[in-house]
Parts: C-alpha cells; structure tokens; sequence
C-alpha cells in the first residue's frame, strides 16, 4: 500500500503517538484543571506542557494564547463567529476550505459583507487584487496558507501588512502548513492562526487549536462555546482568563498528549529537512506525471511555490474511476473529487468534476512516487 493522502491526514503516525496516548491514559487519566488530587495534576502538566512546545512552535511568547479545539474548523469557526458583528466586512480568497467558506456564508446570512479576492488558474493570489479589495476598510481578513488542492502557497507577509494599514485583522488557516512550512505568528504579523493537529503536525484526530497572538486583544472575540473550564467556578458567567475563555468542558487530553509526541517527532527530523524531502518528492512526481499524454498538472510548476499536494486530471476520465483504480489494481490510496474546497476548485477551472490528488508524506520515498507515476501511466494508457 502507498498512502498518497497526507493533505487529508498523515498517516501512520509516528509510534511515539500512540505511546504518549496510552501512556496519558494510565499514568496521568484526571482531568486536567480540575481536581487538586495527582492524576489530575499530571494531566494539567501534560497539556500545559504541550502548550508550551505549540506556543514555541508557532513563535509566540505566552503560552496560555495558545487555545486548544477540536481540530482547525472549530478554531476558525471560534475566530470567525467570535469576531464578525453584522454590517462589518470580510475579505478572503478564492482558495478557501469549506471551514472558512461556510461559517463565512453563515455570517452573511447574519450581514455581515464577504468579499473573495480571485486568484488565478494555478491558485496564485496578488496582493496587489487584495490591497484593491481592501481599499474600503475591512474587520478580517482570512486566508489559507496552502491550498489543499494545488498546495500552492499564500504571501501571507504582504497580505498580513495590507490588512494591517486597512485596520483588519488577520485570520490564517494553517490546516495544511502547520507542521509542514515555518509559522511564526509574530513575525508573519498573523492576529489569529488555526491549526489541526492530525495532518502535518502527526497527531491524532480531534487535536488543534487557535493560537492569538501575543499583540491579540481577546476582549475582541467572543467565546463560541461556554461552560465549566475548572476556573473561577464562583461565577455563572465565562471567564476571561486565557485560555479558559475559549476551552470550555473537558479537553482531549489524550488527544493532546499525542499531538505533543508528533511535534517532538517533527523537532527531532527538523522542518527544514522534511521540507526538503517533501520538496524532492513533489518535483519528481510533478515532472514524471507531466510526461503523460493528456494528464494536466494544477497548481504552480516550481515545487517551490507549493506543498507537496499534486492536483492533476486525465483528459476524457472520470477522477472517481482514476481514483478508485489507483486503490483497486495499485495500492495507491488519495483523494479526489472537490476535497471540500469548491472555490478553490473554481479558481482552478477543475469545478465540478474535482482533481485527482496526490499527497505524499514524511515517509514517502522516492521509489513509491515511481510506482505511482507508472500506474498512473497505465490507467492513462488504458
Ligand atoms: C485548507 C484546510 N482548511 C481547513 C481544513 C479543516 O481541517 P479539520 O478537518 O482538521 O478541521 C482542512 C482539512 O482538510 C484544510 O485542508
């Protein structure tokens, strides 16, 4: 088998994960926060422990911004539905997920203006289309970091800088570059960043959070969720205090526990040197399957542009029959169709019909991209 879906989540996970897991449940199984008693209190000291690491990771200072969620659609949804009041407005792009084009949807329905800024056919955004979208002022910007169809990726720096001098915030989708790209929130000029746990950083699912930056004023974002967090148990009413504001009820401390072992596995080979490797793969499947008559590659050429998420279609074939033939007769297991991102789809021009996607990992070797480049060629030849 040859997993070729890391954009949708990394597997198999480091075995490091799975013992931090096991190992949270039976030495440290409280609840973390809670009660005084021991268990509880190994249970606080991992998460905060993990805390901290993220709170590094991503190049912020305290590490109580950093706010644990299920995954990165409820820390976008947390940012999005928090911020936005009716009559202000916002302002993406045309490589959206659906975890930032429906809660937006959503907050149009309750007037609040969307505006989507185009990019073009390889998925590239100009600032300059953003700096005339942001001409009228705006109170968010949110933009995805890297597209999961054709991994091409944003220039956050400049955008980070336009929304600025136009008075909004900034919202980064990081569900596919966390863990794969450098993040640091500080520098870049990020107000907010969304991350998932279970993709590039090799946790478990139902791990990620919101990380607010250390410039971040939380008095401006409402809690989405509200309930016991432990704290300030006197009082009926949320509190302030971060990150309890935004964590209410139990968290995944489980979940958590492994998210720290996949980020020490990601310290421990460096980001630079997977980014290298990723870099490797993507060119040499890039130029392999671009050698297949009627095959059409999306995304930027230069694998520099991009992570290594490979669109492609096969003129005159159905992506769902590429799809299901790369599993059946090869082995090879991706995604394709609209992988929950249509506009991203429509930027592209591969609306309705989807793209075959190919996402290699931190274990593919060079050798299983051969291998798929030559099934490919067969199902193309056949
Ligand atoms: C760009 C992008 N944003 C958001 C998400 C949502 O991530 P999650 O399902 O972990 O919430 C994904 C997941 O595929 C994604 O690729």
């Amino acid at each position: 088998m040859i997993y070729l879906d890391h954009a949708a989540t990394s597997w198999p996970k480091p075995p490091a994960v799975g013992a931090a897991m096991t190992d949270f449940l039976e030495r440290a199984g409280g609840n973390p926060g809670r009660s005084g008693h021991r268990l509880s209190i190994a249970a606080g000291r991992t998460v905060y422990d993990v805390r901290e690491t993220l709170a590094e990771f991503f190049g912020i200072t305290d590490p109580l911004r950093v706010a644990f969620t299920l995954n990165a659609t409820h820390g976008l949804n947390t940012a999005i539905q928090g911020l936005l009041q009716p009559g202000q407005r916002v302002v993406t792009s045309g490589m959206e997920h659906n975890a930032v084009m429906r809660p937006l949807r959503e907050m149009e329905k309750r007037g609040v203006k969307v505006d989507v800024v185009s990019a073009d056919t390889h998925g590239t955004l100009s600032p300059a289309a953003f700096a005339a979208a942001l001409e009228g002022g705006a109170r968010l910007v949110v933009l995805n970091h890297a597209s999961n169809v054709s991994g091409t990726i944003a220039p956050v720096k400049e955008i980070a800088v336009l929304a600025h001098a136009a008075g909004a915030l900034l919202l980064l989708d990081a569900a596919q570059t966390a863990g794969v790209l450098p993040i640091d929130v500080t520098q870049m000029g990020i107000d907010l960043l969304a991350f998932t746990g279970h993709k590039g950083l090799q946790g478990p699912p139902g791990t990620g959070g919101l990380i607010l930056a250390d410039f971040f004023d939380s008095a401006q974002l409402d809690p989405l969720v509200h309930g016991g967090t432990g704290s300030r148990s006197e009082y009926e009413i949320q509190p302030d205090d971060l990150p309890d504001r935004y964590e209410s009820g139990t968290p995944n401390g489980v979940g958590i526990a492994g998210l720290g072992a996949g980020l020490n596995w990601l310290q421990q080979r460096g980001l630079d040197a997977l980014r290298a490797h990723e870099l490797e793969l993507s060119a040499r499947l890039r130029e392999g399957l671009g050698n297949i008559e009627g095959l059409r590659l999306y995304g930027p050429g230069d694998p520099g542009l991009s992570t290594a998420v490979i669109s492609f279609t096969l003129a005159g074939r159905r992506v769902s029959e590429i799809g299901y033939r790369l599993d059946d007769e090869y082995g090879i297991l991706c995604r394709v169709g609209l992988h929950c991102a249509p506009a991203a789809h429509r930027s592209l021009g591969t609306f309705p019909e989807g793209t075959v996607r190919l996402a290699p990992g931190p274990l593919t070797t060079l050798d299983e991209i051969d291998t798929v480049i030559r099934a490919v060629a067969r199902i193309a030849a056949a």
